[in-house]
Formats: C-alpha cells, sequence, structure tokens
C-alpha cells in the first residue's frame, strides 16, 4: 500500500500527528459550522488546518461533520502519499504531484462481503436523512445541504463503465434529496441515458469518505476510465467495496455514509440557491433531479464529509487548483503541445476562470496553440474564462509575475483572442440567461517568437551575479532572508 491510511479514521489520526487537525464542539449545523470555516481560511488561505466538528446540537455526539480535508500542502502530500518534502513551492510541488499521479496503474476494486459500511443498514421506512447533521454552509444556501464532498456513483447502462464525480445534493425529505449535476459531465451523460427512456437512475452518493475518494471524485478523468480503479492505483491496492444491495454498484466498504437509490425520471424539484465554487449564489432555484433514498449504511458515529464554496478562499481550494493544474498539464502534452513548464489554475479564478501555462517557445505559433488548446481542454473546458500563455522565465504560479508578463509582452490590439459560445453553466454569475454559454479570452503574454534574441533584455540579477554575491556575503543574505528564503 502507497497511503499510510486506509480510511477517513486512520487518515484523521494521522492528520492529527501532523497537527492538522482542529476539533471544534458545539458549532451549530445552521450557518455556524460554514462561517466558522470560512472565518478561519479566509485569514489562513492554503495553511488552515482540517476542522472536525462534534456534539453538534440536536445530535448525538459523535455525529461529526469534516471540512477542509486536503487544504494545506502538508495535508495534500500526506493524503495523496507524496514525500514529505517540506517544500511549499507550488510549482515545485505540483510537479512531484504529476509524476505521483503519473505513475498510476489503475487497480479494480475487490468485492467483499461485508466492512464497517455495514455497521447501520437502514431501509425504505426507517430511512431518515435528518439523522445526519447535514448543515446549511452558506448564509443564503435555500436549505440543508447532505452531499457536498461526497462521491456520487453511478454506470453506463451500455458499457458498464461506473463513474464518480462530486455533485451537490440538497436534503429535502426524509428520504429525497436533490442532485445537482452539470450538463456535460460524467454523472449527467450517464444518468440521462435512464431518464431519457423514463428507467430510474441507479446511484450510491458516499457522503462520508476518505481523502483518496475525494480527490479521485472531483477530478476530470478520461472518459471510460473509473475513478474506483484510479483510487485503487492510487492507494496501491484495490478498494475494497461492497455490492449495493438494489442497484449492485459498488460501495466502498470502509466508507463513512453511503446512500443507496433511485435518481427518479420525470420528477424536478426547486433546488438551491447554493454557494457555489465561482463564490456567489448565481444559480438561484431552479428545477434539477431528484435522488429517492431507498438504503442508508452507516457506520457507527458516522462522519459527513463537507465542502464549503465561499468566495476565494475556501477550505477546497487549495488542492482544487493541484488536481486541475496536474490534469490541464497531462491534457496539453496528451494533445501534442510541446515544452510546456508550468501549468497553474489559480486559486483567485475560483479554481476554473484564471489559468496560465507556461512554455518556452519554440517555434511561430507554439503560444497560441497552447493557450486556445488550454481553454477548451479537460478540466478547463468546462467554466473556464482567462488563459494567459506566459514564457519559461514567469512561474505561472505567481500572480505578480503574470501581471507583469501581461503587461510587459503582451501588445493587447494583437495578443488576445476571443473564443465565443463555450461550455459554461447557470453557475456563471455574468450569465443571466438560460443559455449556458460563456466566451473565453486566450491572452498570449509570450516574446512573439520573431522578437527572440532583439527583445530588450529583463532587468534582474544574473544567475552568475547571484552566485557570486551569495558566496561573498552569504552570512548577511541569511541574517536578512533566512534559509527558506534564500533557497
Ligand atoms: C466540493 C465540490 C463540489 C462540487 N459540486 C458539483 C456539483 O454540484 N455539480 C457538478 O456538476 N460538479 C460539481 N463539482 C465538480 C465535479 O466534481 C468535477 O467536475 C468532477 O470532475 C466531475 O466528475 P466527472 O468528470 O466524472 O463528471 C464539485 C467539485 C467539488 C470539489
Amino acid at each position: 500500500m502507497t497511503l499510510e491510511y486506509r480510511d477517513l479514521r486512520e487518515w484523521l489520526k494521522k492528520v492529527e500527528g501532523l497537527d492538522e487537525l482542529q476539533h471544534c464542539r458545539g458549532v451549530h449545523w445552521d450557518k455556524e459550522m460554514g462561517a466558522f470555516v470560512e472565518m478561519c481560511v479566509r485569514a489562513k488561505g492554503g495553511r488552515a488546518p482540517a476542522f472536525l466538528f462534534d456534539e453538534i446540537p440536536g445530535y448525538p455526539p459523535g455525529y461529526r461533520c469534516l471540512y477542509g480535508l486536503l487544504n494545506s500542502p502538508k495535508r495534500f502530500a500526506f493524503s495523496m502519499g507524496l514525500p514529505a518534502t517540506g517544500d511549499e513551492r507550488t510549482m515545485e510541488l505540483l510537479k512531484i504531484y504529476r509524476q505521483r499521479v503519473q505513475a498510476i496503474t489503475p487497480i479494480p476494486p475487490k468485492t467483499v462481503p461485508g466492512g464497517p459500511i455495514l455497521e447501520n443498514v437502514l431501509k425504505d421506512d426507517q430511512i431518515d436523512l435528518f439523522k445526519f447533521p447535514a448543515p446549511i454552509h452558506h448564509e443564503l444556501d435555500g436549505g440543508r445541504y447532505i452531499g457536498t464532498a461526497d462521491a456520487v456513483i453511478t454506470r453506463d447502462p451500455d458499457s458498464g463503465w461506473v463513474n464518480v464525480g462530486t455533485y451537490r445534493m440538497q436534503l429535502f425529505e426524509r428520504d429525497l434529496t436533490g442532485i445537482y449535476i452539470t450538463e456535460g459531465k460524467d454523472g449527467h451523460l450517464q444518468l440521462q441515458k435512464y431518464l431519457a427512456v423514463g428507467k430510474p437512475g441507479p446511484m450510491v452518493a458516499v457522503v462520508g469518505q476518505d481523502p483518496a475518494l475525494f480527490s479521485a471524485a472531483r477530478a476530470t478523468l478520461n472518459r471510460g476510465q473509473s475513478e474506483l480503479d484510479y483510487v485503487g492505483g492510487l492507494r496501491g491496492e484495490p478498494l475494497e467495496v461492497i455490492e449495493g444491495e438494489l442497484t449492485g454498484l459498488p460501495i466502498p466498504a470502509q466508507a463513512e455514509i453511503a446512500l443507496e437509490g433511485e435518481v427518479v425520471p420525470g420528477q424536478k424539484r426547486l433546488e438551491g440557491p447554493f454557494g457555489e465554487w465561482p463564490g456567489y449564489y448565481a444559480g438561484g432555484t431552479k428545477e434539477e433531479s431528484v435522488f429517492r433514498v431507498k438504503r442508508v449504511y452507516h457506520r457507527n458515529d458516522p462522519i459527513l464529509t463537507c465542502a464549503a464554496s465561499f468566495k476565494p478562499p475556501h477550505a477546497h481550494l487549495f488542492e482544487r487548483c493541484f488536481i486541475r493544474s496536474a490534469t490541464l498539464w497531462d491534457n496539453l502534452e496528451k494533445a501534442n503541445v510541446p515544452n510546456v513548464v508550468g501549468v497553474w489554475i489559480h486559486e483567485a479564478g475560483a479554481g476554473r476562470t484564471f489559468n496560465v501555462v507556461a512554455i518556452k517557445v519554440s517555434y511561430f505559433g507554439h503560444s497560441r496553440q497552447a493557450g486556445i488548446l488550454a481553454t477548451q481542454l479537460a478540466p478547463t473546458a468546462y467554466g473556464g474564462k482567462w488563459t494567459v500563455v506566459v514564457d519559461d522565465d514567469i512561474d505561472p504560479s505567481n500572480l505578480s509575475e503574470v501581471v507583469w508578463a501581461m503587461g510587459t509582452r503582451c501588445d493587447p490590439a494583437s495578443s488576445i483572442e476571443i473564443i465565443r459560445k463555450n461550455w459554461s453553466s447557470k453557475i456563471d454569475p455574468v450569465n443571466m440567461t438560460e443559455n449556458y454559454y460563456n466566451s473565453r479570452a486566450m491572452i498570449d503574454a509570450t516574446i512573439p517568437f520573431e522578437n527572440r534574441g532583439r527583445a530588450a533584455k529583463v532587468a534582474v540579477t544574473s544567475p552568475e551575479l547571484r552566485q557570486q554575491m551569495l558566496a561573498k556575503y552569504g552570512a548577511l543574505f541569511r541574517r536578512v532572508l533566512g534559509e527558506h528564503d534564500l533557497a
């Protein structure tokens, strides 16, 4: 096994040992947990701990909610099985993460007869989803959400391919939730195959899960690839699953809480508003599909995993940028774009809307090729807005360097391309219509290829002079800068 935890409980113990877990007692599910997490993360950004809420008013002790699973370099590295480098420089950690996920050989899950998830099995009339402390995360949310940091499992009726995605679920009734999946996402395409012919869509929602599964559920894998096999590869051993009693869908045996049932054909219900990933309640209240829950499986003292998407920064943004940047970089290479040296999907762009690709410009048209493809490849194909291409001397994760490149290497009249009618959704606060398109701007902030060699020199201390200075004044630099900033 290549991860140091088998389930969420082992993970919690280890993360506590890393001093990365904050216990919080007595905080209410009604807006208070969300506000608490937001206020802490707004102050500390991607350095905040994970928050485990217990003794939630109205609920038995032990019925817990967990926020911010992966939202720090230390937790992210530990959870993904990365070497503990202690190196917090974004591009370095991203390269290590990419190597790790590129080396994954998918391992299919193993069906086992039982597991902790079967400690409690509730059927039909016994079901009451309000037994879990599902929060109202943001002040203007339209209700309680039982599924936010979840893993929704569906199966393609034609090929049998099992998909897992993180999709929000509003809690409506004791056995009924909403399910919002953006049109075009894999879960949507799969479920539509059932619903379009009037059949119920079998579904399992794991609403208490470990970080390895969460990282896979929210990643955009290639169509046809199962996130469960990917998790097996990440773990270095198969994920143990039980077979859902009604749907036959695989349910992780060590999960905290899983809901099994069907998306109901021909039935919709008003859903939202909800604080969404761009940091607004833009989606409003609209009709969405509903999920009838027929079985609830949960461990004793279950933990509901939660994610609240406030205006950036929020408690699941740090890892969002890593996972997405790595995928975009891979997809650019798969699309044959050479000499990509860095990619960063910025936190300030809510992890989708402001994306930077750094390349070593190697031929005429190279920067446009990289930039325009980056507007359309997963994961920025959905919801992307600004793509900036920079030269290889610019750190794409450093906003100050990116803005400097835009300000000094760009000629706005000739460096910007606009692409219209792209994949978007109701969540875009700019679009007030029901036509869910957006437009994209590709900003080429590289030095034009024809100007190589005669472009103005950058006024910065050369590597040679830097070395001489460090050799001569090392002690003085150390006093002023400290070891970390000197590296
Ligand atoms: C916390 C969190 C909540 C999310 N909520 C939704 C959602 O409600 N609907 C949706 O379509 N995508 C949502 N996403 C994004 C999807 O999980 C993501 O696009 C994923 O790649 C979808 O899986 P798929 O590529 O298999 O469709 C969410 C992601 C995260 C991290």
